[in-house]
């Protein structure tokens, strides 16, 4: 167990319980399970028992460093990245990065209790988080929304989702009104998204009162080659920042629950394509209280073809690099004896 105590605004403290004997420091995890994290806003500065880490304070990633291009983390770059991963999504992509188990493990915090629950799957692509929703809710009640129709081209041939609503639309702009779901599930879109804190806030809108946000997500490498590959593919928030857009969003009670691939052993230093299931509860019905200006990418302005080909062959590039260390991290867990750190 381990919560965010914020101290004013400037600071986030990440406190981890070392007493359960797994020895999580920082994003360097090496147990077979992964803890629920809490996160509360408190002013209390002292918790016995707890190590803590100061985390430097999030940035939202919309205006990005040099040192960060992320020539994914646009929608008209995900649109055609998507247009050729959608091929292959389901069958080369997943089973290194999103397996079945881990679907069913990031979906828990959900709490899909009720077949009648009305769920948007934002950023639902193939429906392959779908298929995990509509063993707990039925089909007809779950949207899946995305803005690839190469994607949602996949979905529609799956026969348990023949009765969900399949539509194109932007996680920043969502076409559903005020409190209208009881689940807001979206799973490994959020890195593509320009602007997350405003995805969040869409979340925020799109549910009743009481219901609850599942967002399922990247976390952010520490070791250098792994966050240089990182950053100059697509945006690898840190844990820190999801609590910060979850809370600036107005949720309440945000909890974090760390994911990832067995084989891993709970190793997070290369960073996880799905390393982390956020879920917040809506406290009030309407609007987030949050104030966004204007959208930070327009999709209709014309840009220079040469240096759109340039950024996305170079994000491209740096892909790969994530679909090898998953086949690193899974001969490491062959070749080390069980029981070891890897
Ligand atoms: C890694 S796939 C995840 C698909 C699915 N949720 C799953 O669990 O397999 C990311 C999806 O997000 C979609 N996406 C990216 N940016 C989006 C946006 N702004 N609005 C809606 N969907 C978006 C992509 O088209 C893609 O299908």
């Amino acid at each position: 167990m381990a919560s965010v105590m914020l101290s004013g605004t400037e600071k986030l403290t990440l406190r981890t319980l070392t007493g359960n004997g797994l020895g999580f420091t920082g994003s360097d995890l090496h147990g077979k399970n992964f803890p629920r994290v809490s996160f509360v806003a408190t002013t209390s500065a002292k918790v016995p028992n707890f190590r803590s880490l100061v985390v430097p304070k999030c940035s939202v990633s919309a205006s990005r460093p040099t040192s960060q291009p992320r020539f994914i983390q646009h929608k008209k770059e995900a649109f055609w990245f998507y247009r050729f991963l959608s091929i292959v999504y389901d069958h080369v992509i997943n089973p290194g990065h999103w397996t079945e188990d881990m679907r069913d493990d990031a979906l828990e915090p959900a709490d899909l209790n009720d077949r009648n629950m009305i769920v948007v799957d934002v950023g639902g692509g193939t429906g392959f988080t779908t298929l995990g929703i509509v063993k707990h809710v039925d089909a007809k009640n779950v949207t899946i929304l995305d803005q690839s129709p190469h994607q949602l081209a996949k979905a529609k041939q799956k026969e348990p989702l023949k009765e969900c609503k399949i539509i194109e639309g932007d996680a920043e702009d969502l076409p559903f009104r005020t409190d209208y779901a009881d689940r807001y599930v979206s799973a490994g879109s959020i890195e593509y998204w320009p602007d997350p804190q405003r995805g969040i806030k869409e979340a925020y809108r799109v549910l009743k009162l009481g219901a609850k946000a599942c967002l399922i997500g990247p976390v952010y490498p520490t070791f250098w080659l792994s966050r240089f590959f990182a950053d100059v593919w697509m945006l690898f928030p840190k844990e820190e920042e999801y609590i910060e857009w979850f809370q600036k969003a107005g949720f309440k009670d945000v909890q974090l629950k760390r994911i990832g691939p067995k084989w891993y052993r709970g190793v997070r230093r290369h960073g996880l394509i799905m390393g982390c299931s956020v879920t917040g509860v809506k406290p009030a019905s309407g609007d987030s209280p949050l104030q966004l200006g204007p959208k930070e990418e327009d999709v209709e302005k014309s840009v220079n073809p040469f240096v759109f080909a340039l950024r996305f062959v170079l994000g491209a590039l740096a892909a790969t690099w994530f679909v090898l260390v998953p086949i690193y991290m899974w001969l490491k867990d062959q070749v080390v004896p069980k029981g070891q750190p890897i």
